[in-house]
C-alpha cells in the first residue's frame, strides 16, 4: 500500500503561512541565489538556521561548493525580488544585473532592499530528497531595522510566482 501523495501533503498544508528567504551564494567567482521557502531555525543555542536547495537549481550548484550563505528576509513590498529569485534562473540571466545589491565578506551578494540578512556558515549538507538541507551557523547578521516586523513576505503571497526552475 502507497503512503499519502505529494498532492495530500499540499492539500493537508493548504492555507499554511511561514516566511520566504532569498539565499545568496558566491563561489569560484560566479554568483547566485534563489528564493527559498523550506526554510527554519533548527537550534537556539548554539543558533542554527536549516535552508533546504533544489538540487535543480543553479544556487544549489554554487551553494554544494561554498563555505557561506548569506539568507535575506524580504519585506512584502518587495515582491519584486521574490519573482527575481524565485521566478528566474541563474542559468538564463544575471539576476545582480536587476536589483541593488553590495558585495560582503567572501563577494557574497547581499541584497540592498532586503528587510534584513544573516551570513552563516556552512556545517553540514544534508541530503533530504530532491532537496539538500544546508545547516547554517549564523556568523554577521545585518542590524537594518525593519520598517515593519509584521510585513515580512509569505510563502502565501510568493506561491503563485512559477519557480525558474522545475524541483
Ligand atoms: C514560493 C516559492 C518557494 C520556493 N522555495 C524553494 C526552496 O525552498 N528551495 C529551493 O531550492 N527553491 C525554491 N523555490 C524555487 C527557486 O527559487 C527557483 O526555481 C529559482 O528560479 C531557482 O533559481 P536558480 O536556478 O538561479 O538557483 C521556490 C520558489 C517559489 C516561487
Amino acid at each position: 500500500m502507497s503512503g499519502p501523495s505529494t498532492a495530500d501533503l499540499d492539500t493537508w498544508l493548504e492555507g499554511v503561512d511561514y516566511p520566504v528567504f532569498v539565499v545568496t551564494v558566491h563561489h569560484g567567482g560566479r554568483s547566485d541565489g534563489c528564493l527559498v521557502g523550506f526554510a527554519t531555525q533548527a537550534s537556539i543555542n548554539p543558533p542554527r538556521l536549516l535552508v533546504c536547495l533544489s538540487t535543480a537549481n543553479r544556487t544549489y550548484e554554487l551553494a554544494r561548493q561554498a563555505e557561506t550563505l548569506a539568507v535575506h528576509l524580504l519585506d512584502a513590498g518587495h515582491r519584486d525580488l521574490a519573482e527575481l529569485f524565485g521566478g528566474t534562473t541563474g542559468d538564463q540571466i544575471d539576476k545582480f544585473s536587476r536589483c541593488r545589491w553590495e558585495p560582503g565578506p567572501q563577494g557574497l551578494p547581499l541584497l540592498s532592499d532586503s528587510a534584513g540578512w544573516m551570513i552563516g556558515t556552512v556545517l553540514t549538507q544534508v541530503p533530504l530528497g530532491d532537496h539538500v538541507g544546508f545547516l547554517l551557523a549564523p556568523v554577521q547578521i545585518s542590524n537594518r531595522p525593519r520598517t515593519d516586523t509584521r510585513r515580512v513576505l509569505t510563502y502565501q503571497q510568493a506561491r503563485t510566482i512559477a519557480p525558474g526552475h522545475p524541483a
